[in-house]
This record gives C-alpha cells, structure tokens and sequence, in this order.
C-alpha cells in the first residue's frame, strides 16, 4: 500500500474531465464520497459544484429506509434528463443502495455503473470500461477493505471538523437493519493510519475530529503478528486526545450493549474529548428490544446512562428511536415516552418504523401497525422530545460553555454559530472572533434547538475547556497500557 497522505481540499482544474457529487445517508457516507474524491482526483478527475459542468455524476446512496431510496431514485430521473442534454455524460451510483438493489439500479436507463462500498479504489478502472460502451458493476464485499491509505478529500468542508472513519461494516443484527447488508462484516482500522490521518487534519489547521463507526465500541485492533499488540477504542479514543489538547475529539455511534466504562474514564481524563455520547436506545419497551435484537434491556440502558451521569455528570447524551416496530403495542410506544422522560435525552433523532427487505424483521415479523398509528407515535416522540430539549437549553441558561466557531450562523451575517462539548448548537454576535475560534459564549436565551448566548472571553489557550475533574482523579483508569 502506499502512503499518500497529501491533498486534504479540493484541487479544481476546468482542463480535466469534471466529476459532480452528491451525497444522501449518515456521516459514514459522507466521509466515504471524501475517499472517492481523492481516488477520482489521483486518476486525473476535477471535483465541480454544478451537475451541468459534470462529465461524470456519481451519486452516493443510503438505503437505510424506504423514503431514503424514493429520494435518491428521484434523483436518477433528474439524471437521466441531463444525460439527454449531454449524451457523453456517464452517472454512477455508490454506496448502500448500491448493495442492495445492484442488478436492478444497473437497469435504469440513467445509470452506467454500480459501485458497492468496499469497490471505490477500482471507480477510474470501471468508468474506463464504461467509456468502452459497456455497464459496469462491482458490489462485492471485502471485508479487508477501510480504505486507510487514501486521504479523504474534504469537500464541504468548513475547515474546522472532519470525520475520521475508525471501523466499517456492522457485525451486530439489529432485525429492522439495512446497514449490515449493504456494508458488510465489521473491520477495524489500524491505528497508525488513523492517527496519520488526524495529525495530517491538525497540521492543515483542523479543531475538531469525529471518530465514525456504526459500532464505535467494539473498535479492536490485534498486530497480526503479535496478537498480544491490541487497542480497544478506549485506547484509541486515549491515542487521538494525545495528539493535540486542542483538537476537539468527537465519536459516533456508541452501542447501549457495548459502551465500555472504559471509555468513560477515557473521557474524563482528557478535557479535549467531547462531553457528548450518542447512545441510540430505540425503544423503551423490553418486548421490542428484544425483538429488535438490540441485546439489552431497558434496565441495563437506564443502568448505562446512570453510569455516565456519574462519571461525566456534564455529560450530553442524545438518542434515536424508531415509532411503529412489528407488534408495538401502545403500552410498548407508551414505555419508550416513560424512558424519554426518566433519561431526558439532550436530542434525539426519531424515526417511523420502515420494513427494509431481507432483514430479519421483514423476513420473520409483520409490518403490522398501521402508518397513521406511526405517524401519530412518532409525533408524539417528536413532541415530547421538543419539550425535553427545550427544558435541556433552558437549564443552559446563564452558563459560560466554550464553542469551537464553525461558520456564520443562518440567522444573521453579524453572527457566528458553533457547538458546545455537549455538541449543543450555538449561536452569538461574531465581535472580534473568526471561524475556528475557541471561544467562551455565556448563554442568555434558547429555542430547543439553538442556544442563544455571547462571547464573554476569548480563550487564548484554547481545547482545554472549563471542565473540573477532580473527582475523578479519584476513581481508577481502568485500562492498561
Ligand atoms: N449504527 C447505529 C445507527 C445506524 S442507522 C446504531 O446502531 O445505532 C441510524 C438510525 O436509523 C438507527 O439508530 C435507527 O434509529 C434508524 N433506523 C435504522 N433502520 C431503520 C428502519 N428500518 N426504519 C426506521 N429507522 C431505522
Ligand atoms: Fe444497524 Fe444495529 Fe448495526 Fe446499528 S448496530 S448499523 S442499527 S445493525
Ligand atoms: Fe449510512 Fe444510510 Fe448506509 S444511514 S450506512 S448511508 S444505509
């Protein structure tokens, strides 16, 4: 393999043929069309804005529910028009859908290629073959594949955070997901190429890095040749805090049943780890996890949160749900609102229940409450939520919290909009700050999605955070190095 750790921003040049890109789905892809951008710039492709200047249009897909893929087939159309204006024209399809429909996509009319997510290093190769006049698919999985040695071009990029994909795939078998089907087994990154990778983003002026995996915690490393060389993502998590104080370290997605206190104590030890964990619960009631095959309790997901919460008492925690799973009951839907209201979700990401083909769910459950009854249960999710993070921001009121500048606000040119460490969004006038800026904001107002504040001190010393840790200096690090 080679190193080539090089172009970090785009590099446009009107000489070369244009490629045109667009993404759908989780961060995962988003950091994925980053590696294809970078494969496509190496085999002498220009990344452009506009679909019309494109001699290439690759389209990135998520297949993780049924409206996800409506859109995305929409899109196709949209192609397809453009391929009439400008017949050279070649259009590819990436990413989840790509594994999932394969034969099917390879039919439409608008579209050459078909490109699955462990194939992207072959993309040049295949658009050759496709110049030739034939279409071209590869979806086959390779479970080696993490893609470590290319460096992801960072497109929309705000110059301040990037993702760094630390695992792909998902071993786990939630009965409603996609995700392992269209991914493949879970593999685990080596940590010298990950910790290139965030070296490589500081030196080029990034703050902040978001550490991406579906199963961030079952992270593990083994030297294949000395086996007893390993790093779980506690250690990891450890490895990239070291490599500046002040980058900012984010991670998504923890799983309920693999969260390590570990990674915990990993946290409290490194002010520059963000206060933040995405815990995805799902549901509230027992019969559904299990039959979601989540692998946990709601007991042992209340035990967890309690867990952090004494560890990380500022600690954000956010989650998803899923309204309307095969047999929910209403005392089921009435248990995830009773558990919303025990843990008090900082935010949350809420679903209605979408069959995908050939999980478990769709092979062995019925898809059996009505839409109308997951849409009214899904709103009443959203409500509640709505009124939680409202209390959430409220209780924010008249804190001092350091944010990292991340761009102008939509609000008003004269202000700025960053996150906290609880990965709260907020925004205050710009004064003398600039984008990538720690600075200390002190919140007077709120909506539940936005705190509304303004700088108070600027930070010169900046990443280090006002987070008193005492405590913890108390309670043991349980990991060994
Ligand atoms: N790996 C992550 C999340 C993957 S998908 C995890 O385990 O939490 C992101 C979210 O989409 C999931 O947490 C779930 O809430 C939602 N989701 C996944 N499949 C879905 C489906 N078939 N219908 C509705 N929502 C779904
Ligand atoms: Fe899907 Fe479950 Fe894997 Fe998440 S952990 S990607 S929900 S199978
Ligand atoms: Fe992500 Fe959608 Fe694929 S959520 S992993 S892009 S199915």
């Amino acid at each position: 393999m080679t190193n080539k750790f090089h172009t970090i921003r785009p590099v446009p040049n009107a000489l070369l043929p244009q490629l045109y890109i667009e993404t759908y789905g989780c961060q995962m892809n988003v950091n994925d069309s980053e590696v294809v951008v970078s494969v496509m710039q190496d085999a002498g492709y220009s990344l452009c804005q506009e679909m019309d200047k494109a001699d290439v249009i690759l389209v990135n897909t998520c297949s993780i529910r049924d409206n996800a893929e409506q859109r995305i087939l929409g899109r196709l159309d949209l192609f397809r028009l453009q391929k009439k204006k400008k017949p050279a024209l070649k259009v590819g399809v990436l990413g989840c859908m790509a594994g999932r429909l394969e034969k099917e996509l390879l039919n439409h009319v608008a579209v050459d290629l078909v490109v699955g997510t462990d194939a992207y290093r072959q993309l040049p190769k295949l658009l050759e073959a496709v110049s030739q006049g034939n279409k071209q698919i590869e979806t086959r999985f390779n479970p080696q594949e993490n893609y470590a040695d290319i460096s992801p071009v960072r497109m929309d990029t705000n110059g301040v955070s990037a993702f760094v994909s630390i695992t792909r795939g998902c071993n786990n078998a939630c009965a409603y997901c996609v995700v392992p089907f269209v991914r493949g087994q879970e593999r685990s990154r080596d940590p010298q190429s990950i910790e290139r990778e965030v070296i490589e983003l500081v030196a080029n002026g990034y703050k902040e890095v978001c550490l991406l995996g579906q199963n961030v915690d079952s992270y593990l490393w083994a030297d294949s040749h000395d086996p007893t060389k390993y790093l779980n993502f506690a250690q990891l998590l450890e490895l990239v805090a070291l490599i500046d104080p002040k980058l900012r370290v984010r991670f998504l997605t923890s799983h309920p049943k693999d969260m390590s206190s570990g990674v915990l104590y990993t946290m409290a030890m490194y002010p520059n780890i963000c206060n933040h964990i995405h815990l995805p619960v799902q549901s509230g009631s027992n019969q559904i996890l299990k039959k979601m095959n989540r692998k946990y309790t709601r007991e042992e997901y209340l035990e967890r949160i309690k867990t952090i919460r004494e560890i990380l008492p500022d600690c954000a925690v956010s989650g998803d749900f899923i309204a309307g799973f095969c047999d929910e009951t209403p005392q089921d839907h009435a248990n995830t609102l009773s558990l919303m209201n025990q843990v008090k979700f900082d935010q949350a990401f809420m679903f209605q229940y979408s069959e995908r083909p050939g999980t478990k769910a769709a092979k062995m459950y019925q898809d059996n409450v009505p839409e109308e009854v997951k849409t009214q249960r899904l709103n009443e999710i959203i409500a509640l939520q709505n009124q939680i993070s409202l209390e959430s921001n409220r209780r924010d009121i008249g804190k001092t919290f350091e944010v990292l500048i991340e761009g102008p606000s939509k609000r008003s040119p004269l202000e700025y909009f960053g996150r906290s460490p609880q990965n709260k969004v907020c925004v205050f006038p710009k004064e003398n700050s600039k984008v990538g800026d720690y600075v200390q904001v002190t919140i007077h107002n709120c909506s539940s999605a936005t705190l509304i504040g303004a700088i108070t001190e600027d930070l010169p010393a900046a990443g280090l955070g006002s987070r008193i840790r005492s405590h913890i200096s108390k309670l043991a690090h349980p990991i060994q190095p």
